[in-house]
């Protein structure tokens, strides 16, 4: 029997969707130790092997088959569009894609003002803007602490992940319209799961049973 390979996206993401693994049998008690700086970690019995990646490059792994299975948030499949399939919704994660800016900004948003648009997700923010709402504006890819822009004039309004909203709040920002909600998804190489249909079946029905979303 081969291995089938899951790529999580490392961190606080990975913990909690071990967790939920956990809940359907699937173990790795050497991913448990917090101090380890090890990337791939295996569970011989079960034949599974567990590697921790950038969140960005999982689905990467995924669609070249350098994984089976892939953890990782509706938002980076969103913003990489790789080829794959989206089977099911680990309910974790939980936030929204949205537009923010100050409470100023709104006015600009009504289709017809060349704005500037800053964000960690240009294609989500390009999508939302050319395709959603038919106003042609100027993205700027940024890296992180998107909501800079807006403050020290680099752009006029944002895309980012909203949660609780207090890095808004905190910065005289709000979200000024959404964009769509996210949460961690579980993806599968397409042709795994033909070749190991039986197998990665089994891991959806099992987290099927324990409530969560499976998308067909
Ligand atoms: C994310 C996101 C927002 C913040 C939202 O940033 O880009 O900045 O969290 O969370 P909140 O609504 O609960 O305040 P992250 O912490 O990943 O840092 P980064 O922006 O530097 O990437």
């Amino acid at each position: 029997m081969r291995y089938i390979t899951f790529a999580l996206a490392k961190g606080r993401l990975a913990r909690k969707a071990m967790e939920i693994l956990e809940e359907t049998g699937i173990t790795c008690e050497e991913m448990k130790d917090e101090k380890t700086r090890k990337l791939i970690f295996v569970n011989e019995e079960l034949k599974f092997r567990f590697f921790l990646a950038k969140a960005s490059d999982v689905p990467t792994y995924v669609e070249y088959g350098a994984a089976d299975i892939g953890i990782v948030g509706r938002d980076t499949l969103l913003e990489e569009g790789r080829k794959l399939y989206e089977v099911y919704d680990l309910g974790i994660g939980k936030c929204k894609m949205c537009v923010c800016g100050p409470e100023s900004a709104k006015s600009l948003l009504n289709g017809h003002e060349l704005i500037r648009v800053a964000s960690k997700y240009p294609n989500i923010a390009k999508d939302y803007f050319y395709n959603v709402k038919h106003q042609t504006v100027e993205i700027i890819k940024l890296n992180g602490s998107v909501e800079l822009a807006p403050i020290v004039g680099l752009s006029e309004v944002i895309v980012d992940i909203v949660e609780t909203g207090a890095t808004l709040r905190e910065n005289g920002l709000q979200v000024l319209e959404e964009v769509c909600d996210l949460s961690a998804r579980m993806v599968v190489n397409q042709v795994s799961m033909k070749m190991e249909s039986g197998r990665i079946s089994d891991i959806i029905d099992k987290l099927r049973t324990r409530g969560g979303k499976e998308i067909k």
